[in-house]
C-alpha cells in the first residue's frame, strides 16, 4: 500500500467525544487561503487515524457563505488525510426521503453564487476538472454497506441542490428543484465536494433531511427549530455509521483511486 488510510471528518457532530477519540492534539492550520473554521482534531477514532472538523466552526458561527471551504480542504490535505467523510443537514424534496432519513449523495446542482470555486487561481494555472463522479463511488460503498450491515436504512443515492443561503427557498424555488428531479436541498455541499476532489481527496456525504423545506402543504415550513430538533433526534445513526464505517475504509487498498484521481487532476491542469 503506497496511502496510509487517513480519514478527514467534516461536520461529524459528537465524534470529539473523548469517549471514543482517544490520543487527541488540536492543531490551528495556517493556509495560503486563510483560517479553516476551526482548529483541527486530529486522533484515532476506532483505531483509525482521523482528523475532525468542524464546517461551521465549534460554536456554529460561521455562515455556509462565509466558511472558508478552501482554507478547510487544504487544510485536512496538509495533515495528510486520503479521505473526507462528511455530514450534512438537508431539506427533503421527495415525499419518500422523510425527515430523519439518510441519504448516500452521488450528485449535486450548484446554484450558489458568492463562493470560491477552485484552488488553482494562482502559479498561472487553470483546471477544468471533470467532476462526474464528484463522490468517491468506492467510499460511498463501503457506507452502504456498512449502514446495511448495522441495520440502519439509508437511501442509497440521491441529488442535493446547493443554495447559497442563507435564508431557505421559496415554494416556488422548491417546486423548481422538484421538477428538476432533484432529492434535497443544502446551503454546504458545493464547493466543498469540489474542491475535495481538486486536492486529490476521496470524498463522500451522508446527508440527513431534517425537513421537508416549503414545499408539502400537510408539513409545517422549514425553520431552524426544526433542523436542530430532527438533526439531534437522528444523529446518533450517523455517528454510529462513521465510527463503523472507518475500519472498513482503512483496511482498503487505495492505490489505485488516489492515483488514478492525481492523474486526473494533473490532465486538468493548463497553465496559463
Ligand atoms: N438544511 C436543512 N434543511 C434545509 C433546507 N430546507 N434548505 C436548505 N438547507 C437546509
Amino acid at each position: 500500500m503506497k496511502y496510509n488510510v487517513k480519514i478527514g471528518i467534516i461536520g461529524g457532530s459528537g465524534l470529539d467525544d473523548p469517549d471514543f477519540f482517544k490520543d487527541a492534539t488540536e492543531e490551528r492550520v495556517k493556509t495560503p487561503y486563510g483560517d479553516p473554521s476551526d482548529s483541527l482534531l486530529s486522533g484515532k477514532l476506532n483505531g483509525i487515524n482521523c482528523v475532525l472538523l468542524a464546517r461551521h466552526g465549534r460554536k456554529h458561527s460561521i455562515s455556509p457563505t462565509n466558511i472558508n471551504y478552501r482554507a478547510n480542504i487544504w487544510a485536512l490535505k496538509h495533515l495528510g488525510c486520503t479521505h473526507i467523510i462528511a455530514s450534512t443537514a438537508t431539506g427533503s424534496l421527495k415525499e419518500e426521503i422523510k425527515p430523519g432519513d439518510l441519504v448516500i449523495l452521488d450528485s449535486f446542482i450548484d446554484l450558489t453564487k458568492k463562493r470560491e470555486l477552485t484552488m488553482f487561481d494562482k502559479d498561472d494555472k487553470v483546471i477544468h476538472l471533470p467532476i462526474e463522479p464528484p463522490f468517491c463511488s468506492a467510499t460511498r460503498n463501503i457506507i452502504i454497506e456498512t449502514a446495511q450491515s448495522l441495520g440502519i436504512p439509508v437511501h442509497k443515492t440521491g441529488t442535493a441542490v446547493v443554495i447559497e443561503g442563507p435564508r431557505f427557498s421559496t415554494k416556488a424555488e422548491s417546486n423548481v428543484y422538484r421538477s428538476w428531479n432533484a432529492d434535497l436541498v443544502n446551503m454546504t455541499l458545493a464547493p466543498e465536494v469540489v474542491l475535495a476532489k481538486e486536492a486529490g481527496l476521496l470524498y463522500a456525504s451522508v446527508a440527513m433531511a431534517t425537513d421537508y423545506d416549503c414545499w408539502r402543504e400537510a408539513t409545517e415550513k422549514v425553520n431552524v427549530a426544526n433542523v436542530i430538533r430532527v438533526f439531534q433526534e437522528n444523529v446518533k445513526k450517523i455517528t454510529t455509521l462513521f465510527i463503523e464505517v472507518l475500519p472498513k475504509i482503512a483496511e482498503k487498498n487505495w492505490d489505485v483511486e488516489i492515483d488514478e484521481l492525481n492523474s486526473l487532476i494533473q490532465e486538468s491542469v493548463q497553465s496559463k
